[in-house]
């Protein structure tokens, strides 16, 4: 037979076969939902002996078993349960397998998608995806309602603020997701996590990619970024403080933002304006925004790729579905797409991280000048030079070439800006007065401590008329600028006199 007949027949074959595929497409959804609904997997993991019988399983979940027998037949045939012979032989039994084990409404052990699956099943999103054909058919301008405002009349986070019952499981099916990427996030990004003391989750939901990064990264302080009645029901989390708010208005200033499948919510237009947010959030030249979402690849099928890739490339196809279907304009973006809204949004730069999964992490760079509006400090500490903020600290090492973070013992000179009071670095030393006493700075502990021996000096004048108004290093040496007053301080109605005191530093 001619080699393209063959092809031709072959494709009607497989066609014929296919086509069923989207008579029931939704028979796998359901089937899957029913058994995380009755917590099957749940009764066939905690059950003493395995396999399970059809009949302990109905023990267990309350079944009726003709019915059980036929879902259980259907999902064994999909390969989410297996069916194996009971140990005597005489019976079948089921046994779970990593994918039914994924569907197991009680773990959350950063696995289970269970919580996504009842999401996605639910009456709420399922109606908006069969009204798909009408945003296609819509005209440009898109006169006619997205499918979900068009059956509920509201988009998906209105209807979250008005129905708490929907608002958690859109945060169930978030969280189990998070547990799922974030943690692969984290082994990818370490780096990024360095120097950085506050970091903002703008659209964080209950705050779950934040109780990760925390653990992960205990030096950082987050704050978790959502709607308000999102934040009502977030986790109290050492560590991180929810923060109500729109992002559409502003982002709270931090030195990193993260935001996580938030951005393929919305059209370009609102993606720039929520990225503008994020930028103006963090710091110029350093501040940095990791976004985690999918790239859809540019690849076309007939190129020879990885079975692998291809099905997470088809999850980030099915998500663009999805996001058609239930939001107003969001949509997953090709590298192309993301490189507009990046730049529009005004990054210097970005860099995309592979964490081997449907989504990727890209690192968008603010990088630029703007004036440096905030309060800091710049000493010179031994080889490097320290920028110290209020919020953070960081340190370059010119034999390095970059800005790093800084080491643990270093966390308490922040202090320096914390409070009033002078201070002077003497080769390796800071020095400081506060509340009548001079300190100094210990980097091996990252502790302040009292300068001893001053005491006579101090006693030798009347306390309520002096103060330290300058510290110098002369030549190596700390200089004490004293201001006297022939008055007490506080009934100070003359000028005062200034007289300086040399002591030597050891
Ligand atoms: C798809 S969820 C992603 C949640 C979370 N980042 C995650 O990946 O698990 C989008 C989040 O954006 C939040 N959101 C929507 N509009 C927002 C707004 N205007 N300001 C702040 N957050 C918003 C939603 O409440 C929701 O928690």
């Amino acid at each position: 037979m001619e080699e393209s007949k063959k092809h031709l027949l072959d494709e009607e074959a497989k066609a014929s076969l296919d086509i069923w595929r989207y008579v029931f497409g939704f028979a796998d959804m359901a089937a899957a939902k029913c058994a995380i609904d009755l917590k099957i997997p749940e009764a066939i993991e905690n059950h003493p002996s395995q396999p399970v019988t059809l009949a302990e399983i109905s023990g267990a979940v309350s079944a009726s078993p003709s019915h059980l027998h036929r879902i259980m037949r259907f999902l064994v045939h999909q390969g989410v349960f297996k069916e194996v012979p009971t140990k005597d032989g005489l019976a079948t039994g089921y046994t779970n397998t990593p994918l039914s084990r994924r569907m197991m409404i009680t773990k959350r052990d950063g696995k289970s998608l269970a919580p996504f699956v009842l999401f996605e099943t639910s009456p709420e999103l399922i109606a908006p995806w069969l009204r798909l054909s009408s945003v296609v058919s819509s005209p440009a301008n898109g006169s006619h309602p997205p499918p979900f405002d068009s059956v509920h009349g509201q988009d998906l986070w209105a209807l979250a603020d008005d129905n708490p019952c929907f608002n958690d499981v859109i945060n169930e099916a978030m969280a189990c997701h998070t547990r799922l990427v974030v943690p692969r996030v984290a082994a990818a990004c370490h780096d990024l996590f360095e120097g950085v003391a506050t970091v903002v989750d703008v659209g964080g939901s209950t705050g779950e990619t934040l109780a990760i990064l925390v653990k992960e990264f205990p030096w950082i302080k987050g704050f978790n970024f959502d709607l308000p009645h999102v934040i009502e029901v977030a986790q109290v989390l050492d560590g991180v403080e929810n923060v109500g708010g729109d992002m559409f208005d502003s982002v709270p200033k931090c030195d990193a933002v993260f935001v996580k499948w938030v951005l393929h919510d919305w059209g370009d237009k609102d993606c720039i304006r929520i990225l503008k947010n994020c930028k103006e959030a963090v710091p110029p030249n350093i501040g940095k925004v990791l976004i985690v979402e999918s790239i859809i690849r540019d690849q076309k099928k007939t190129m020879i790729v990885k079975d692998r890739d291809e099905k997470l490339e088809q999850v980030r196809l099915m998500l663009d579905m999805g996001m058609m279907a239930h939001t107003s304009t969001g949509k997953e973006r090709t590298l192309k797409e993301w490189d507009f809204v990046l730049n529009e949004a005004g990054f210097a730069r970005y860099e995309v991280r592979d964490i081997d999964d449907v989504q990727c992490v890209i690192i968008a760079y603010r990088g630029d000048d703007d004036e440096f509006d905030c309060k800091f400090e710049v000493l010179v500490l031994g080889s490097r030079i320290y920028v110290i903020k209020e919020a953070n600290k960081y340190a370059y090492d010119p034999k390095e070439g970059r800005w790093l973070l800084l080491e643990m013992g270093f966390t308490g000179i922040e202090w320096i800006l914390e409070t009033s009071g002078v201070w002077c670095v003497l080769d390796n030393l800071v020095f400081k007065e506060f509340g009548d006493d001079l300190w100094w700075y210990d980097v091996s502990c990252g502790k302040w401590l009292i300068v001893e021996g001053l005491e006579a000096l101090r006693y030798t004048k009347v306390s309520c008329r002096y103060r330290m108004i300058q510290l110098v290093n002369y030549g190596g040496k700390l200089v004490i600028v004293w201001l006297v007053s022939p008055e007490p301080l506080y009934r100070r109605n003359k000028p005062p006199v200034i007289q300086e005191d040399l002591l030597c530093r050891d």
